[in-house]
């Protein structure tokens, strides 16, 4: 479907499995591993559980910053993991920054791209072409997210012959149930329906996003499934999730992902968009 190499390809149990067996075979006691500031969470419980140093790098207006992660390298540097598009940021960096943070890393280190969220962006290949042209990338991706195939937990990797060769040492043999398979075989093929899924959620993230802004709500350029709606302070965040939820909408608070004062929103149907904006107006309203 990708005109991807096969054998270059490992499957796991959703790609938290991929990230997992990453960190425990390139991340231990010693050795650390750069995430960045809002990165999704696993990064760091991964180097964590597997006795290695987990290594925060500031992002740049909520953007990963190239300069900021080359700068935090050293010679005990193994993995690097830039989600792209980030969760829960939503935002992303072009192709040429990924490429100059490969090229920049040391020797001994790995980039892993985190592609959960490639999808949802118009010809973008989720670091394919990094991959096949240097020895140091790695890439994920998942199911979970546009095929909406989260609980049937089917991820892949994408890397040089020597990760994946590694990777399959370690992994269990019978980490995907046939259900899966056959689950994931079908999304994948219903190229028409993805296409549908991908278009709907770029018109509606837009149009949520400028309702929001109308309400007094701004947010980042998105380029994943979600909104990062920014507010004006954690107490006003948090009050708004309460209002929400008495309203039947469950969104996702981000304090643990170090934004206290903002909520993670999902671009669902029209209907859901518009009850969510709605409530949210309702909300600023008698809140300011
Ligand atoms: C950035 C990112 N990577 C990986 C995952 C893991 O997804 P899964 O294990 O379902 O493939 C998620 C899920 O929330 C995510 O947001």
């Amino acid at each position: 479907m990708f005109g991807l190499d096969p054998e270059r390809m490992i499957c796991g149990a959703g790609s938290d499995e991929i990230l997992a067996l990453l960190c425990q075979a390139y991340a231990g006691r010693g050795d650390e591993v750069v995430h960045t500031e809002h990165g999704f969470a696993l990064y760091r419980i991964g180097a964590l559980a597997n006795g290695a140093s987990p290594v925060e790098v500031s992002e740049r207006e909520r953007v990963t910053d190239v300069d900021a992660i080359l700068a935090a390298c050293t010679e005990r540097t193994r993995l690097v993991f830039v989600a792209n598009p980030n969760n829960p940021t939503g935002t992303m960096i072009p192709e040429a920054e990924l490429a100059r943070l490969a090229d920049g890393l040391p020797e001994q280190a790995l980039l892993v791209i985190d592609g959960a969220y490639a999808e949802y962006v118009e010809g973008y290949d989720g670091g394919a072409r990094l991959v096949e042209t240097r020895e140091n990338v790695v890439m994920t991706r998942t199911f979970s997210k546009l095929y909406g195939l989260g609980g049937m937990r089917v991820g892949w990797g994408y890397g040089p012959d020597h990760v994946i060769e590694v990777l399959g040492r370690i992994r269990a043999p019978f980490n995907l149930s046939t259900a899966a398979l056959a689950a994931a075989e079908a999304a994948v093929r219903d190229t028409i329906w993805a296409e549908k899924c991908r278009a709907e959620n770029t018109r509606l993230r837009a149009w949520l996003a400028e309702a929001l802004a109308e309400r007094g709500v701004p947010s980042d350029t998105s380029t994943a499934n979600f909104i990062l709606a920014r507010f004006a302070s954690r107490a006003e965040a948090e009050a708004c999730d309460e209002f929400l939820k008495s309203e039947g909408l469950i969104v996702r608070r981000v304090a643990g992902y170090k934004l206290p004062n903002c909520l993670r929103i999902t671009v669902g149907d029209e209907s859901a968009c518009r009850r969510v904006a709605h409530a949210v107006g309702r909300f600023i309203e008698g809140a300011r």
